[in-house]
């Protein structure tokens, strides 16, 4: 790792302010063998329905799996449809042991051509509204531009109709991990000064 990164360091207590769930908000891959309940599950949702979406239509909605064989036959999927480079870094097995995996969909139809971007913000929003109760969750994708395999296999195991796409998938549960602090690149590299490549002011 090179040397000019920041170091940011989690807390254990759950976040108080935005920018502590801003800050602290980690990808979480192991999960407490404990159940998640359906309130807290729907208080995440509610909060993910309020992220920006084109032309205020509103084109997202949201698959909840808890069954443990629809678990393991997703995890089973995302695995078959890895990227090779991506395959030994990132297994997907670790969704069959989550308590809840919610699929984030898109209507088609109320998308306005914007189906992905739509569903990555509803996933952002969720995945933050998970953080700030404590909860843990990652971030992994429904469809690959390059084989349409992965969103095929989503599309039959959900039994999404043809006018609602899955974007991504994001287990949740409470965390039995705690990732190693993450180092985020200098935050003056970053930032440019009016066109690219001119320094940030000080
Ligand atoms: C587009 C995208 C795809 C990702 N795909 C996966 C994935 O397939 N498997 C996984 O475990 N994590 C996946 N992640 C999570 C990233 O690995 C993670 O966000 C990144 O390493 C930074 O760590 P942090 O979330 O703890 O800050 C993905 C994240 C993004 C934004």
């Amino acid at each position: 790792m090179p040397e000019d990164l920041e170091v940011l360091a989690i807390g254990d207590r759950c976040p108080s302010t935005l920018d502590e769930v801003l800050r602290g908000r980690r990808s979480i891959r192991r999960y407490a063998p404990r159940e998640l309940p359906d309130k807290l599950v729907l208080e995440i949702l509610d909060l993910a329905r309020h992220a920006p979406c084109s032309m205020g239509a509103q084109p997202c909605c949201f698959v909840v799996i808890r069954t443990p064989a629809a678990l393991e036959r997703l995890a089973a999927i995302k695995n078959a449809f890895c990227a090779a480079d991506k395959r030994e870094a990132y297994p997907a097995g670790f969704l069959a042991e989550a308590p809840v995996v919610v699929v984030v969909c898109v209507e088609r139809d109320r998308a306005h051509g914007r189906g992905h971007e739509n569903g990555i913000l509803a996933a952002a929003h969720l995945l933050l509204a998970a953080h700030a109760r404590g909860l843990g969750g990652t971030y992994l994708t429904a469809y690959q531009p390059d084989d349409p395999g992965l969103e095929r296999e989503i599309r039959l195991l959900l039994r999404l109709p043809p006018d609602i796409d899955p974007v991504v998938v994001v287990p949740l549960g409470f965390p039995a991990e705690r990732p190693a602090p993450k180092r985020l690149r200098p935050l003056s590299s970053l930032i440019h000064n009016e066109i690219f490549g001119e320094p940030a002011q000080e």
